[in-house]
This record gives C-alpha cells, structure tokens and sequence, in this order.
C-alpha cells in the first residue's frame, strides 16, 4: 500500500528495489529513519515492526494517526486550501506553543500537504482538497496498528533494538542535503556516527543513500556489500523527464537471497 503523506526523500520510487533485497528472514523489522514510511507500508507486515523519526512532530503524526484517526479527520474536516490559514499555522507549528496532540497533527499534516514538494516552507498553490486523503489515512490507521511508534535518535534506538533476529532498514538525510531536516539537527558527522554505529550491529541492516565518495568510503569495511542503482529523480521529473538519480544500497549480509530464491522457484514451476 502506499504512505498517507509524501515526505522529502520518500521511497516511493526505490521501495521495490530494496524490499526485494530483504533477507528471505528475519524477526524483528526496524525503520530507524521512517520519514513518510515508503518502504514500511509497502512490505508485508512482520510480527515485530517499529516506526522510528526524530522529528517529534512525525512521530505525534504517526501515533494519531494509528489512535485517534477519526479525530485526526474530524480537526482536517473544514481545513482550507489557503496561503494564509498555511502561513499561520507554519508559524504556530515553528513557536513551540503547547498545542493538544491531535490538533498537532492535523496541523503538520496540512503544512505537509499544502507545501511546495512537501517541504514544509512554502505554500504550493496546488489544487488539493483534504477530504481524498481521508481513506488513506483509515488504511494508514489499520496497517500501524501492531507498529511501535519511536521518536528517538537512530544510535538509540540501533542499540535498543539491536538483536540478531533483527533487520534495520536506514533512510538517513543524504550527504550533503541535511539541512532538509531542519527540525532534527542531523549534521556531516552524523554520516560517520551511523556508520559506526552500524557496522558493529548483531542484526542485519540495508541502508540506501546519494552515491558519492564520503558515504562510499565510510563504509569499505570487511563484510559491507556497497550496489549503485538509480531511481527517477522525483522533483526534476517535472522539469527533465526520465533524469535518473544514482543512489547506493549497501548492506552487511547477502542482498541477493530474495532474488535467487524466487529465480528457484520459478524452475520448480517449469
Ligand atoms: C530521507 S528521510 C526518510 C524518508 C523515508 N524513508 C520515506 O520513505 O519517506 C530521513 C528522515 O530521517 C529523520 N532523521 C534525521 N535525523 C535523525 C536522527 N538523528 N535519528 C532518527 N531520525 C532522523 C528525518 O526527520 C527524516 O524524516
């Protein structure tokens, strides 16, 4: 299924590819950096799942959205599609005022949907009406039910959640683009932090990223498989259609498993 909400650096476009390099198995998934949750809500459900972001404001969005969905739609109901109830709500977000959970939601829910490309800054004077994402977020609702919602910094909960049954799927901010996350503070040594906090993990992680020599470097190391893909570059589609964005997908174990085993089974079937 796909996301309730589109998030600046949101999978949709690379969900498959790295789905089908999963491991054939594990118990317990984790998304460490779960944004728009691309990938989490086009895999199959597993047992054990937790949503993780540091942004405060996400996490509220996901804990509402998976408690008090018809509050949620019910505070959305009579929002409208203007820059000036946008530009106010933008900026009781960004005051820190306290404001009831819900209510909360609902308003970085509308600054997410009614912003340029999802980026929380300006207003993006689209045609949008709030009402056709109400069935979504309902669906949203069901599939998070047995997702544990975490607001924590990804070297926390790496160690908290590390197991060897477990699979940590990492969607950092890519290098160079940190400054999109305003509201976490994620900076350039934050890059050299994960990887050590990674590479000395029980569990299995895969981890997507920009292709570029820092990141490259930061993970040679003994047992690290590094693959370069792209996918369609989501926001220069509109101006340069087809323009490819080359990405890695470096992991600790063999990406290759999933592949192989339904190559198998199709020669089973002939
Ligand atoms: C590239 S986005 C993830 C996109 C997501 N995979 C999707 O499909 O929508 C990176 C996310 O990392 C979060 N983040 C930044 N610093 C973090 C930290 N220290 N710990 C955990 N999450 C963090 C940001 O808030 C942002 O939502």
């Amino acid at each position: 299924m796909n996301s309730f909400m589109s998030w600046v650096g949101g999978k949709k476009a690379l969900r498959d590819e790295i789905i089908a390099r999963f491991p054939l198995q594990y118990e317990r998934y984790i998304e460490v950096f779960g944004g728009g949750g691309w990938v989490l809500f086009h895999k199959q459900p597993s047992e054990f799942e937790v949503y993780n972001d540091f942004n405060p404001n996400l996490a509220n969005l996901y804990r509402c959205v998976r408690e008090h969905p018809d509050e949620l739609i019910s505070e959305l109901t009579f929002v409208l599609n203007s820059r000036t109830d946008f530009e106010y709500i933008r900026s009781v977000l960004k005051s820190k005022a306290e404001i009831p959970d819900v209510r909360r939601a609902a308003y970085f829910y509308q600054v997410i949907r009614q912003s340029y490309a999802s980026g929380l800054d300006s207003f993006g004077s689209q045609p949008h009406g709030m009402w056709s994402n109400f069935p979504i977020i309902r669906k949203a609702c069901g599939r998070l039910q047995r997702v544990v919602v975490e607001n924590k910094d990804f070297e926390k909960l790496i160690k908290q959640y590390d197991r060897p049954e477990s699979l940590f799927y990492c969607d950092p901010p890519y290098y160079k683009t940190e400054d999109y996350y305003e509201d976490v503070g994620f900076c350039e040594k934050d890059h050299e932090r994960l990887a050590d906090a990674l590479c000395g993990i029980q569990g299995k992680f895969l981890l997507s990223y920009n292709d570029c020599d820092r990141i490259r470097e930061n993970y040679s190391r003994p047992g690290i498989t590094i693959e370069s893909t792209t996918r369609l570059s989501n926001i220069a589609q509109r101006y340069e259609g087809g323009k490819q964005y080359p990405e890695l997908i470096i992991a600790n174990y063999d990406t290759t498993d999933r592949s192989r085993s339904s190559k198998q089974m199709l020669l089973f079937e002939m």
